[in-house]
């Protein structure tokens, strides 16, 4: 069967959604679990973006593109000499590096955002896919907007792309507008138009304005494209692109219509989404193609009557087959260090040292409150545990009081980075906007709470409470923060401060007031009535 590469650009489209920013941290564990999932590409990021984005590529290029079977790793680039020198800055340590480029190619584009003429468009794409060739062997090029880009024109740009050394021509329907029948027929007439054509990849780039992305991306497979651009969840700019789990499922339950392999570990794919959901702050769905909490989930009577009879009437994959199923922690409370290191390893964290010891109290005193610890737990745990950058504040203690008889009411104690320690209390309509008023009134940060939301990790009343929240700043920025306890209220207030710890790290606010807080001398505190 014919190969189709799995380029994932999670970490670049994926990290355009809005509120989505993952710290280089978290990228690097993506880059390593898309690994581990064995996609062909990681498209790791946008080097000219910011010296962030490129630190972050050069580190995924360092660590998770270091030997002959690790994925190429990528960087894009507009179709500019001092873009293309940072894409090539940030990937040439790995050791399959690829440059992408692109530039529009649609009169809309071409008059309204480049103001070029399609002659100045020709001798750009010529000029620059031959500089990036002169830098690396290994060229993607995508003709932006080609979804609405006049095909002849289309044809012209890329039979110059390929003269100039692209190996993949990539080819984007970046505003989601086509459908599954103009777009397979789009990429057949590149196939059959363009000389050279056939001794290169076509590779499809679909977006889900009108929730035909991953329809559209296997119409061009079906019409020769073999390789897709895909992200984990599907998340991407506006709606997104077209999600990885559901291309390959596609690909893979329906073998017999495509033909086609990838070579995915699909029993990852579980995971992967649910990590890559924790880091960008982005829920998934719970009817979600393959990775929504209901993809396997059977309500009505007849289904459950099917399912029990025969797996097949209502199945067409078994929730395994995606990792779907929750593997149960052997370990109790009476475990020790040695055991729960070697799970995690397993579970790809190969923990050590301080990192080690935390994580594995926290998993004591959970374990200490609940039978069972799962590996969806212990993920959660590890992910809790990642050091943000620039930290401004750490909670240090809270109190809350709550009920149906009195006002709600918190105490929230931070800690700064610079030591000082400070505390308010505030009242409010519940126990959490209590503590977020509190959090308000000792951090700076202007943040607007847009979403807030809670979900068990696990089955049970003893769950991990995992909380996600969502917060814009005055420039309209979103920012994602995320916090797991058993305890919802200490997670809520974990998931708010990371929030606004991401706004204090790119906005420097830092609120000198109130004072820092001393705690009152012991004997004080007794004779306090
Ligand atoms: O959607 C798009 O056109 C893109 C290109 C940069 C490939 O993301
Ligand atoms: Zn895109």
């Amino acid at each position: 069967m014919e190969h189709v590469r799995i380029f994932d650009t999670t970490l670049r489209d994926g990290e355009q959604s809005p509120g989505a920013t993952m710290t280089s941290t978290e990228k690097l564990e993506v880059a390593r679990a898309l690994a581990r999932l064995r996609v062909d590409v990681i498209e790791a990021g946008f080097p000219a973006a910011s010296p962030d984005d490129l630190a972050a590529v050069q580190a995924i290029a360092a660590q998770v593109g270091t030997d002959a079977g690790a994925p190429i790793i990528c960087g894009l680039a507009r179709a500019a000499k001092t873009d293309i020198e940072r894409a090539w800055e940030g990937v040439r340590a790995a050791h399959r590096p690829r440059i992408h480029t692109f530039l529009a190619t649609s009169d809309l584009h071409l008059q309204h955002k480049l103001r070029m003429t399609r002659d100045e468009v020709c001798a750009r794409v010529s000029e620059m896919v031959a500089y990036a060739k002169s830098l690396c062997d290994d060229i993607e090029f995508s003709p932006e907007d080609a979804g609405r880009s006049d095909p002849t024109f289309l044809y012209r740009v890329l039979e110059l792309a390929i003269r100039a050394g692209a190996t993949t021509l990539n080819i984007p329907d970046t505003v989601g507008y086509t459908t599954p029948d103009e777009f397979g027929a789009l990429i057949a007439g590149i196939r059959d138009n363009v000389p050279g054509a056939k001794d290169v990849v076509l590779s499809v780039h679909c977006h889900d304005d009108l929730g035909l992305a991953t329809a559209n991306a296997l119409a061009g497979i079906l019409a020769g494209a073999r390789q897709a651009e895909v992200t984990i969840n599907g998340i991407g700019e506006r709606a997104g692109n077209s999600s990885l789990e559901e291309v390959v499922m596609a690909i893979h339950t329906r073998a017999a219509k495509f033909a086609l392999s990838t070579q995915i570990d699909t029993t990852q794919l579980t995971r992967v989404s649910r990590l890559v959901s924790s880091c960008t702050g982005m829920a998934v769905q719970a009817n979600k193609a393959i990775v929504g909490a209901n993809a396997f989930a059977h309500e009505s009577g007849i289904h459950q009557d099917g399912m029990l009879k025969h797996e097949a009437t209502y199945e067409i994959m078994r929730p395994e087959t995606v990792g779907a199923t929750q593997t149960q922690l052997v370990l109790g409370k009476h475990s020790g260090r040695a055991a729960l290191a070697a799970r995690l390893a397993e579970l790809g964290y190969p923990l050590q040292g301080d990192v080690l010891d935390r994580v594995f109290k926290r998993f004591k005193e959970i374990a200490d409150r609940r039978k069972q610890v799962t590996d969806a737990d212990l993920e959660v745990l590890v992910r809790d545990d990642l050091p943000e950058l620039d930290e401004a504040f750490q909670l240090d203690g809270l109190h809350v009081g709550c009920g149906a008889l009195g006002m709600p009411t918190a105490t929230v104690r931070l800690r700064g980075s610079d030591g000082a320690v400070r505390a308010h209390a505030s009242i409010g309509t519940g126990p959490v906007d209590a503590a977020y008023k509190a959090i308000d009134a000792l951090v700076a940060a202007p943040a607007d709470l847009l979403e807030y939301t809670v979900h068990s990790v696990t089955e049970g009343i003893d769950a991990l409470g995992h909380v996600t929240v969502r917060v814009r700043d005055d420039r309209g920025r979103v920012f994602h923060g995320a916090g797991a306890d058993t305890d919802i209220i200490v997670a809520s207030v974990h998931a708010y401060l990371r929030a606004l710890n991401r706004i204090v790290a790119t906005q420097g606010v830092v609120k000198p007031s109130p004072p820092a807080w001393t705690p009152p001398p012991a004997d004080e505190l007794r004779s306090t009535p």
